[in-house]
């Protein structure tokens, strides 16, 4: 068993540094997002903070590495080099799903190294919703946490994933009431992650009721799961896994569209990961007034070429944001969660539809 998810493991970091497994039909939505350029922005640029904080813990720049990977030998290089960059630039990271090294001790080593790495930065242990139902406790949510030392306890959402994947786990039911028993025994946050599909208004008001403290909407637009499950499927017998590939392949909620539904819902810090590529995407989401933005793909595709690499990808990245925050005039990201955007064409017509306000965005800068 510990075997068959190190070797899913390892085919989920070859497939998706190899393969094009970003969605193909549907974006992240952020293109309907439209910041409102400032030609005063009476803002000195290399005086501009991107300090934060997030669930008491301090970041340098509102940035976290998603869950990625753990359980096979690249995946503990890999975590040593994002760990290793988050710890120098005061960001935060997830490790991928823990259940290979819950499974099987010797795996553990791949996961731990972050701290090692690490020692002060944010740390996010993580655990499938699903395995929760089926099979764990809140022993295993612990000794997810000790195994890293983790700040918090991301368990993850992957209904699609589970769909497409040949050996997909689909009894969903009592996800959630485990949900609520972890947060109520555990003494560190737990944050409810989905990967790459999204979270609506009505989940985060459910996971917020029953203690969650944070929620990474993960929406669609970036690294698809139908995508990779497809790309694993072989032979005649996952044929049907492999159509379901292809038909949900862009399946879910794009991701500017999941942080508008979820912060104007929740009174918890909201996440916002999901094909967000560049520090323009950053800013927009930010100002939508999520807590922190998360990336996974294009880490990881720096993370195999080792540390420099990723130290790079994350400098260029809170440049890029830098600069968008200069040019809106945000001199901190309280500023930025206040300036003026429009949102338009898509995005703006689901949210209508759903009843989200969103012509107060418009009318920030005017008051
Ligand atoms: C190779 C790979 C493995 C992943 N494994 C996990 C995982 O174990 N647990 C999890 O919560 N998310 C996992 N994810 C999902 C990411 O955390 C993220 O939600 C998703 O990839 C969307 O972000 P992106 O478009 O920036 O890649 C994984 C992503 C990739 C690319």
């Amino acid at each position: 068993m510990a075997e068959e998810t190190a070797k899913r493991k390892a085919d989920h970091i070859r497939i998706a540094t190899r393969s094009n497994v970003q969605a193909r039909k549907v974006s992240t939505g952020f293109e309907d997002i439209c910041l409102i350029h400032k030609a005063l922005p009476e803002v000195d640029k290399d005086k501009i903070n991107l300090s934060t904080t997030f669930l008491d813990h301090k970041f340098k720049a509102p940035i976290l590495v998603s869950a990625i990977t753990g359980g096979t030998t690249e995946a503990e290089e890999i975590n040593a080099a994002i760990a290793t960059a988050v710890e120098k630039l005061g960001l935060g990271m997830g490790v991928g799903s823990q259940r290979a090294a819950l499974d099987d001790k010797r795996l553990e080593r791949t996961f731990s190294i972050v701290r090692k790495k690490a020692p002060e930065a944010f740390l996010m242990a993580n655990i499938g919703g699903v395995q929760f139902a089926r099979e764990y406790t809140i022993s295993e949510a612990r000794k997810a946490i000790e195994m890293i030392d983790a700040d918090a306890l991301a368990i993850h959402l992957n209904p699609l994933q589970e769909v497409v994947q040949p050996e997909g786990e689909t009894s969903f039911k009592g996800v959630f009431e485990k949900i609520w028993e972890i947060t109520q025994a555990l003494d560190k946050p737990v944050i409810v992650k989905e990967t790459g599909a999204g979270i609506s208004a009505e989940e985060a008001k459910k996971l917020e009721a029953v203690g969650v403290k944070g929620i990474d909407v993960s929406g669609v637009g970036g690294t698809s799961f139908a995508a990779v499950e497809y790309f694993r499927t072989k032979g005649d017998e996952s044929a049907n896994q492999r159509k379901l590939g292809q038909l949900l392949w862009d399946w879910g909620i794009p991701t500017a569209i999941s942080i508008v539904e979820v912060v104007q819902t929740v009174n918890i810090p909201v996440i916002a990961s999901g094909g967000i590529r560049n520090g323009l995407e950053a800013a927009k989401a930010l100002a939508l007034e999520a807590s922190l933005v998360g990336l996974a793909q294009p880490v990881l595709q720096a993370a195999i070429k080792g540390v420099e690499e990723v130290e790079k990808t994350l400098e260029f990245l809170i440049e890029e944001l830098r600069n968008a925050m200069f040019l809106v005039g945000a001199e901190n990201l309280q500023q930025l969660r206040k300036v003026s955007l429009v949102i338009t064409g898509k995005v703006a017509e689901w949210l209508k539809q759903r009843g989200f306000n969103i012509e107060s965005y418009a009318l920030r800068g005017r008051a």
